[in-house]
């Protein structure tokens, strides 16, 4: 990996067989950016990067010449405490799998560049959308996710954004943000990645157990049975969903949800055409989300 330097000379372009060049200030970052061919993709990280993370970069190569990857544990969507100070750190690892995947450049701010006054007076509101699912049970989560990824827009100046489907409420704001307030980016969903016995992959996976990862899989196999279910209509999709939930009951489900992809409202029991089934549940102390899009009445 290599470091900038503050004349910004020797920022490659395209997969650089030397490693990502690391920036740490707006400064080293706007030399670094201002050395990049377009068009130039970003993928916005919190770090503990996995497979998924690599799938985000790959996808972000096939759009785009350059790749800047941005690694930031954004303080203001954690509630406070305990969450942020449980999250994985993992720089090293990090960069040499940017190394691998061929990240152009990596930005790794540290709180106080991102936010040099503090805590920002003025946020982004995520409105009705950032209240439900994920919302009720994050208050404020989403404003603060809004609020980081507007400011990187602005400072990394992508064509382009990828975010994962696997945070599908959170890709869905950041599409009405980029809309709502003509922030002139292309944002791309990417598929979930998932482990071969079916968990979606996430940073959150570290922190579980041997016995809580078998818990685990209950979410994904929940959602494939009411993705079985789909021809059947919503409240079948729904049952079948939850019968499998309420068969493993280490783990504590938050919400089993059939919503609508754009409104984030429940569908009803007529609904017929895309959707989204959603569910968080805690397996001991990890807290996991997944989901999968589905077509209800739609034949096998
Ligand atoms: O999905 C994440 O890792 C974070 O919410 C994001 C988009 C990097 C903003 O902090």
């Amino acid at each position: 990996m290599s470091t900038s330097t503050p004349t910004g000379g020797g920022v490659p372009t395209g997969a650089p067989a030397s490693g990502p060049v690391l920036v740490r200030t707006r400064e080293e970052l706007a030399r670094a950016r201002a050395g990049l061919r377009g068009p130039v993709a970003v993928v916005m990280t919190m770090g503990a990067l996995h497979a998924g993370h690599a799938a985000l970069v790959a996808a972000a190569r096939e759009r785009a010449t350059s790749v800047v990857v941005t690694i930031f544990l954004n303080p203001l969507q954690f509630e406070a405490g305990a969450d942020l100070a449980r999250y994985p750190r993992t720089l090293d690892a990090d960069l040499e799998l940017l190394g691998r995947v061929g990240a152009d450049v990596v930005f790794a701010p540290s709180p106080d560049v991102v936010y040099p006054d503090g805590d920002p007076a003025v946020r982004v509101s995520s409105g009705r959308l950032g209240t439900v699912l994920e919302g009720a049970s994050r208050p404020g989560h989403f404003d603060g996710v809004l609020t980081v990824v507007a400011k990187l827009l602005h400072l990394v100046r992508p064509d382009v954004a990828l975010f994962g489907q696997k945070d599908a409420q959170q890709l869905l704001l950041v599409r009405r943000m980029v809309r709502d307030l003509d922030l002139g980016v292309e944002v791309v969903a990417v598929p979930t990645v998932r482990d071969e016995d079916g968990l979606a992959l996430s940073s959150r996976n570290a922190h579980l157990s041997p016995l809580d990862r078998e818990v685990a899989l209950v979410l994904g196999r929940s959602l494939r049975a009411g993705q079985g279910a789909a021809p059947e209509g919503p409240s079948a999709v729904r049952r079948a969903a939850r019968d499998v939930l309420v068969g493993e009951p280490l783990a504590r489900v938050d919400y089993l949800a059939l919503v609508d992809p754009d409104t984030l409202a429940d569908v009803p029991e007529h609904f017929r055409g895309p959707a989204l089934l959603a569910v968080a549940a805690r397996v001991g102390p990890t807290r996991l989300i997944d989901n999968v899009p589905l077509v209800v009445g739609a034949a096998r």
